[in-house]
This record gives structure tokens, C-alpha cells and sequence, in this order.
């Protein structure tokens, strides 16, 4: 790391996130490999990097190692050592059993534990030394996501030198919700370190300044936030603390070329193949996780496989499943769910050498996963609760042919957006089935026409453009 004569870094433009963009997978034989990372806020943030030749800070996915800096296509990412204890209480408990669950509506319960809060508190801090050291004199400091919300606060005490922008990829609470937090204040005064505070709806930019005012007594400004304008504000010493809406996206323009390649093209016809040709191919895509409605789309579908609304000969419904926390409790009950009633529906609706539901726990590559989009006659996304959901943004900009019908939950963040897709309320199954059986016998006029207008939204809202408001709003990108 070259170091300035103050002791200072040299990356003029730092991403801190938990995650790397790629993981250390360790085989037993003792081999090596780097594979990328699971989740939205790598599959958007990543291309935007590179592109920029910044530097990323964060943990290499595997407890205990210690590996030094290193370059990838780009980008110089600093690895960040998380002991096995740390991965227990830090990730695995007050990020995905605490916070996870609370933000998300507390679809799951959330523990509060005092030692895991004690925990979170250690790794913020290692994460906030290991940026400032990375980061050269007056660079810009971009903080990713929940699990590091203390880093703005405590990283502004080490480097008053810095611009700190902060971004929450998840849904930021009701504050009723949010209230229920042990470390509330402590909370909000993490993320007031940052200059921009950013969420991906204008109600989670209303609830923080709400929460600013009544557990840190400051005085926000009261107008209504706008998405990627009018960003609230407020006086904290002698800063100005901004907080705004912005939507994050994909690089769509690079999923749509790749849809359109001629591997895809040709997966595509294969995989239909594979699955004898069926009338329709439904899809879902997701991390293995409770927020994401993967039991209740397997209900709505064995219920309209019951009433004979849909027949098992001409329906195949494929759900690929990334691994995700696997030894978070509340992830261990819903998979063994998902998995039982996979095992139901089969059971009693497949064929020999034709099941019906096709469950694979497992990530697969950019180019598959662009083919199983291009190959889905309809895609499912029916979140109980999701930040924004990229996957039905990269469902739509695979369909450049103008095929395929999208069924989105209602309280996907992505909904606000895509407002030609089926928009469902996952709570209510009825509706959830009468939408996938309305996308399943869609006229294919209609179908055009709403998928136009889906691609219109998504291909000119790209993550470029997502990137570039927020760092405009931080005042560390020239306004376009
Ligand atoms: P989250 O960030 O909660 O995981 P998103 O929908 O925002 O949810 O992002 C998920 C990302 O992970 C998408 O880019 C999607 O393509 C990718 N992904 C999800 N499941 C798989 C899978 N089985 N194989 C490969 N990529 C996957
Ligand atoms: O935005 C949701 C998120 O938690 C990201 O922070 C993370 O990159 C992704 O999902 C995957 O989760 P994890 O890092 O816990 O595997």
C-alpha cells in the first residue's frame, strides 16, 4: 500500500462492504480458489468498480485467513480477517438474526444479544481502521449496507479529511419497528457520520430523519424527499448530513448484450429441451433466505395444480437457490420447509423423468442464469419484503425479445418501478395464484407490450446511473 507522508493510503475512490466481491473457497486437498460473492450489492456495485479502477475493502467469506492486498481486473481489494467468532456474533447473529429480520418487517423474530451487539461494535471498528488506511487524502469513502452502519461515525473520527457516503442496500424500517432496537441511538449516530445517507425508497430517507429527531434531538429539514432529488438535510456540528432516495440497479446494457449472444441463445433452446418442451416454464431465482416468498410461490403452485387451473403436463417450474447463511436457525427451518414441500408437489404431481418442480441449491454462472431467464415463460419474484430485488430487473433485461411475464410482490422495492409487471401482495395467496395463472394464459400482444415498457424503465435506470446520482449528491462526481 503506498502511503502519503500523513500516513494516508492511495485509493482515490474506496467501496467498504462486508463481503469482497469475491469469496476464498478453500478445497480439502488444502487448493485455492477466489468465486464471486453472493448477492445484489455485488452484482450491482462490482461492473461499477472495475469501471472506476477503485479499491474495495471487505471480509474474503471464510473465518480466520489472513490475505494480503491484492489486484483483480481493476480493482485493488483489501481483505478484512474475521476470526470464527466474529463471523458467529458479528455476521451470523447481530447482522442476520438481529438486524436482518428487524428491518425486514421481523418476518422472523429478531434475537437481541448483548454480546453479539458488543461484537458488531469490534468489527465496524476494524472495518473503519483497515478504510482509513486505504483511502488517500480527501477520498471519497462509499459504505455498503447494515452489517456496517457504525463505519460512517467512526471512520470521520480517524479521517475528518474524507467524503463518507453511505448506502443501505436492504429496506430501512417502520420506526415503530426500528424502535424496538436496544442500540437505536447508537445506530443512527453511525450513520450520521456519512455526508449522503442513502436507501432506495424516499419512506426509508422520511423514517431516518424521523429517528434523527427523536433519539439524537437534531433538526432535520421537513420537506418531502424525492427519488434521486430533494434530498433531506441536516446540521450535525459544523456538517451537512444529506439523506436521499436512490433506486439501485444492473448493468443492463451488459446483460442484455449477453442475452443476446449466441451461447445464450443456444443454452436457451437447450434447457427447454432438457425439460421436454413444456407449455410453460416458471421461474425463481433467489439467495436461499425467508424474506424472499419462496414457500408461498410453491403454495399458490400446488394449489393451482389441486384445483386443475393448472396442469401438471404443461407447467415446469424451476427454482434455483443460492446457499445463503446456512447456519442462521431461521435459514435452517425454511429450507428444510422449501425443501419438504418441493418433495410434496412432486410427489404428487411428476412423471417419471418429468417433475414438475425443479429445485437446484446452487449458483450457477452469469451466462446460465441469463439462458434459465431468456428459457422462463414466467418469472416469480414474490418477496414478503425486499430492499429493491435485482433479479426481476435482470429478468427484464434479458427478454430483448419482448417474451416472458413478470408476477412481482408488491413490497419489492423494484415495484415502484416496474409497474407494468403482475404486482402481487404475497400475503394474499388468492391473489398470488390468480396472477400466475393470469401470466400463464397472458395474451402474447399483452405481453409484448407490457414487457416494452418494463425494458424502457429498466435499460435506461442501469446501475450507472444509480452510481452516478448518488455520487453526484455526495458532491463527489461532476453533475451530468
Ligand atoms: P439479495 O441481494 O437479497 O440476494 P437481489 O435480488 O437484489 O437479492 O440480488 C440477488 C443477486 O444474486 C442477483 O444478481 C442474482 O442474479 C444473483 N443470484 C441469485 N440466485 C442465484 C443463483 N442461484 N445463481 C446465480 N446467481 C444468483
Ligand atoms: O443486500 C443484501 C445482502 O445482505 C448484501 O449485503 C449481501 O451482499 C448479500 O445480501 C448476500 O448476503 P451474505 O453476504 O450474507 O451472503
Amino acid at each position: 500500500m503506498t502511503e502519503d507522508g500523513n500516513g494516508n493510503g492511495s485509493a482515490d475512490f474506496v467501496v467498504v462492504a462486508n463481503r469482497l466481491p469475491v469469496d476464498l473457497d478453500r478445497g480439502s486437498d488444502g487448493t485455492q480458489r477466489w468465486t464471486a460473492s453472493p448477492g445484489g450489492l455485488v452484482s450491482a456495485l462490482e461492473p461499477f468498480l472495475r469501471s472506476r479502477k477503485g479499491a474495495w475493502v471487505g471480509w474474503p467469506g471464510v473465518p480466520g485467513v489472513e490475505v494480503e492486498p491484492f489486484s483483480d481486473e481493476g480493482m485493488v481489494l483489501y481483505p478484512v480477517t474475521l476470526t470464527a467468532e466474529d463471523v458467529r456474533d458479528y455476521y451470523e447473529g447481530f447482522s442476520n438474526a438481529t438486524l436482518w429480520p428487524l428491518y425486514h418487517d421481523v418476518v422472523e423474530r429478531p434475537v437481541f444479544d448483548r454480546s453479539w451487539w458488543e461484537s458488531y461494535v469490534k468489527v465496524n471498528r476494524r472495518f473503519a481502521e483497515a478504510s482509513a488506511k486505504v483511502a488517500a487524502g480527501g477520498a471519497t469513502v462509499w459504505i455498503q449496507d447494515y452489517q456496517l452502519q457504525l463505519v460512517p461515525s467512526m471512520l470521520r473520527e480517524l479521517r475528518p479529511d474524507l467524503r463518507i457516503g453511505f448506502f443501505l442496500h436492504i429496506p430501512f424500517p417502520p420506526v415503530e419497528l426500528f424502535m424496538q432496537l436496544p442500540w437505536r441511538a447508537e445506530i443512527v449516530r453511525g450513520l450520521i457520520g456519512a455526508d449522503l445517507v442513502g436507501f432506495h425508497r424516499p419512506g426509508g430517507a422520511q423514517n431516518f430523519l424521523w429517528l434523527a429527531r427523536t433519539l439524537v434531538g437534531l433538526e432535520p429539514s421537513r420537506g418531502a424527499v424525492g427519488v434521486r432529488s430533494r434530498p433531506g438535510m441536516m446540521q450535525v456540528g459544523n456538517r451537512t448530513v444529506r439523506v436521499g432516495a436512490f433506486p439501485i440497479s444492473i448493468d443492463a446494457a451488459g446483460l442484455d448484450t449477453l442475452a443476446r449472444s449466441k451461447q445464450v441463445s443456444e443454452r436457451t433452446a437447450e434447457l427447454r429441451r432438457d425439460l421436454g418442451n413444456p407449455k410453460t416454464v416458471l421461474l425463481g431465482v433467489d439467495r436461499l433466505d425467508y424474506t424472499k416468498g419462496i414457500d408461498l410461490r410453491l403454495q399458490a403452485l400446488h394449489e393451482l395444480l389441486h384445483e386443475g387451473r393448472v396442469k401438471p403436463e404443461d407447467v415446469t417450474f424451476i427454482q434455483l437457490a443460492t446457499p445463503s447463511r446456512e447456519r442462521v436457525e431461521h435459514y435452517q427451518r425454511m429450507r428444510s420447509d422449501i425443501e419438504q414441500m418441493v418433495g410434496r408437489i412432486n410427489g404428487e404431481f411428476s412423471r417419471v423423468g418429468h417433475p414438475v418442480v425443479h429445485y437446484l441449491h446452487q449458483s450457477v454462472s452469469r451466462t446460465e442464469l441469463a439462458a434459465f431467464y431468456s428459457a422462463a415463460d414466467v418469472m416469480v419474484v414474490t418477496p414478503l419484503r425486499d430492499g429493491m430485488n435485482l433479479v426481476c430487473k435482470e429478468y427484464v433485461a434479458c427478454r430483448h425479445d419482448l417474451g416472458g411475464a413478470l408476477v412481482l410482490s408488491e413490497f419489492a422495492g423494484a415495484a415502484a418501478e416496474l409497474t407494468s409487471a403482475f404486482l402481487v401482495n404475497p400475503h394474499d395467496l388468492d391473489g398470488v395464484k390468480n396472477a400466475l395463472e393470469a401470466a400463464i394464459t397472458l395474451d402474447p400482444a399483452e405481453g409484448r407490450r407490457r414487457m416494452r415498457a418494463l425494458r424502457r424503465q429498466v435499460l435506461t435506470h442501469d446501475v450507472d446511473r444509480w452510481a452516478r446520482s448518488f455520487l453526484e449528491a455526495l458532491g463527489s462526481e461532476p453533475a451530468s
